[in-house]
């Protein structure tokens, strides 16, 4: 993973690396797979999520429901563009392709970091 992106909270970043892994996993892969690769990315992002929703809750995380509000937000996006794709392929891939990549890295730079850093002040960086 790009340093810019790492927090420092490894099982953060583990679930991080995962996500990255799946996305350019499917960018290669063949169209058979993209559907089957795509129910894999709404599995692992639902992990991810209710990971850091645990860890909010447990340390009551000060961001808890904006950090909520948006994690549902993209995960309604991913699970509509899913729908979509079973349809019409195409929608999936554009998102798959040109937005999925840019959705991680703002909620991670912008949203999950406020978290990183309030776990670390409270010296959990290796919390799982
Ligand atoms: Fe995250
Ligand atoms: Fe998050």
């Amino acid at each position: 993973m790009i340093d810019e992106l790492l927090l420092g909270i490894d099982a953060m970043d583990e679930k991080h690396d995962e996500f990255l892994d799946i996305l350019s996993y499917m960018k290669l892969s063949p169209k058979c797979e993209f559907l089957t690769l795509f129910e894999e990315m709404i599995t692992q992002t639902k992990e991810h999520f209710a990971l850091e929703e645990h860890l909010m809750h447990e340390h009551d995380f000060y961001g808890l429901t904006e950090h909520l509000q948006e994690h549902q937000t993209l995960l309604d996006e991913m699970e509509h563009f899913y729908m979509r794709a079973k349809k019409m392929p195409v929608f999936g891939q554009s998102y798959i392709n040109e937005y999925a990549y840019e959705k991680f890295k703002r909620h991670v730079t912008n949203i999950d970091s406020q978290l990183a850093m309030f776990l670390k002040e409270k010296d959990l960086t290796g919390i799982s």
